[in-house]
């Protein structure tokens, strides 16, 4: 079919044709956003799921209804290694600087400019570009601390009292968080558990691996009861055939029913898997009917894509000895994996391989579960690893 109106052409972190099975938690945001603005309580997020299952989309989703309910929006993703001071200094001094243009917030966001300007010197942020006479002195006593779990409280206090001034809201959009320092994002924490008990209109949605639960926990305490955790998994069939139907109908295409079938069920509902076989599909068929040999034969195709791409990318960010511990995994089958098993085929202590194991966990590449065991955090990556043989 025409390539041009290919409506599941690839990519990470981009919108699907259909949003499909994700409605209660964008209405559980939309709900955050405006008692938020009321200010009531409200919710903060944190969206945690596997690789490739829809968790930037959503991110971004929220966005587009956090603004459209009148809240400033920032998002940030958490590299490996900046700090979340710098990640999040460009942001805030955006927020102050347009909500300084309010009458009613601009004292509010001109106090919060200053401290800003003590928090950027004591974290040791380069200020690029810094007008002359725009850049205030520096408010002592506000965010100065140096003491991050102290800092950024206040400066959260400061925009969310200005943006309630201006009769707005802030929210704050941070992907990949499992990729936040201990320490930042326990002051991460503090900071939404601030503006939840001022009830001061301040939010945050965070996306990232299903360990940040616990972390988060380890963390505060209290972080259970602050935010909703929403877990974002694969589609549940329903779903998934309707991701794959709805998109086709749209563009006067069809799908067969035993066909739908096989996708729904050979893909486990990943929306990174069934998006690729609907657009290799979708390419390579006559069409406007999509049947099952169509699906069937461009499977191949589609395995050979994803492993060239979503799966190689994630592979390739791991050590020589870092490969071995995953294959190793992927050999014993399927996961969970008890630690004690992969040292066994291994033939090394348990010990001996800590250091890998925290590193490829450090890497994003597996996480311990609830139990104590280890599993992939990239769905179907043991069967990847076994083609490869
Ligand atoms: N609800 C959904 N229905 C159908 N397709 C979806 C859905 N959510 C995401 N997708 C598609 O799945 C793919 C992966 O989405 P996305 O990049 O948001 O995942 P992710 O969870 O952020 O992955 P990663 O952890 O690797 O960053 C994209 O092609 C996206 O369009
Ligand atoms: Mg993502």
């Amino acid at each position: 079919m025409d390539p041009y109106r290919n409506p599941f052409a690839p990519g990470a972190g981009s919108r699907p044709p259909e949003l499909a099975g994700r409605d209660k938690v964008l209405e559980s945001a939309r709900i955050s956003c405006g008692r938020a603005i009321l200010g009531r309580s409200a919710r903060s997020i944190m969206l945690l799921g596997l690789r490739g299952t829809g968790k930037t989309v959503l991110l971004n989703e929220i966005g587009k209804i956090a603004e459209e309910e009148g809240l400033l929006v920032s998002k940030v993703e958490s590299p490996e290694t900046v700090s979340l001071a710098r990640l999040l200094y460009p942001e805030m001094r955006r927020v102050m600087r347009s909500l300084s243009g309010v009458e009613a917030a601009k004292n509010l966001a001109a106090q919060g400019l200053r401290g800003l300007r003590s928090f950027a010197a004591i974290f040791k942020i380069e200020v690029a570009g810094v007008e002359i006479g725009v850049e205030p002195e520096p408010e002592p006593g506000l965010a100065d601390s140096g003491d991050l779990e102290h800092d950024l409280p206040a400066l959260f206090a400061v925009i969310g009292k200005a943006a309630k001034a201006a009769g707005k809201g802030w929210i704050l959009l941070i992907d990949e968080v499992q990729y936040l320092s201990e320490k930042d994002l326990s002051a991460l924490i503090v900071a939404i558990h601030h503006m939840s008990q001022e009830r001061l209109p301040v939010l945050l949605v965070g996306a990232g691996l299903p360990q940040v639960a616990r972390l988060a926990g380890e963390a505060k305490s209290y972080a259970e009861r602050l935010f909703l955790y929403p877990a974002i998994g694969a589609l549940d069939a329903p779903d998934a055939a309707s991701a794959v139907k709805k998109p086709l109908i749209e563009e006067e295409a069809s799908i067969t029913e035993d066909a739908l079938e096989a996708i729904v069920e050979r893909t486990a509902g990943y929306p990174f898997f069934l998006q690729e076989w609907a657009s290799v599909t979708w390419d390579s068929t006559e069409g406007p009917e999509i049947n099952l040999e169509d699906v069937n034969q461009s499977y191949t195709e589609t395995v050979a894509l994803l492993d060239a791409g979503f799966f190689k990318v994630r592979l390739d960010r791991l050590t020589k000895a870092e490969i071995l511990f995953v294959k190793a995994m992927s050999e014993l089958g399927d996961g969970p994996y008890a630690m004690a098993d992969i040292a066994n085929a291994m033939g090394r202590t348990q010990r001996s391989l800590g250091p890998t194991r925290s590193n490829i966990i450090a890497k994003g590449m597996i996480y311990s579960t609830d139990h104590g065991y280890l599993d992939f955090t990239v769905p179907l990556f043991a069967e990847y690893m076994r083609r490869q043989g």
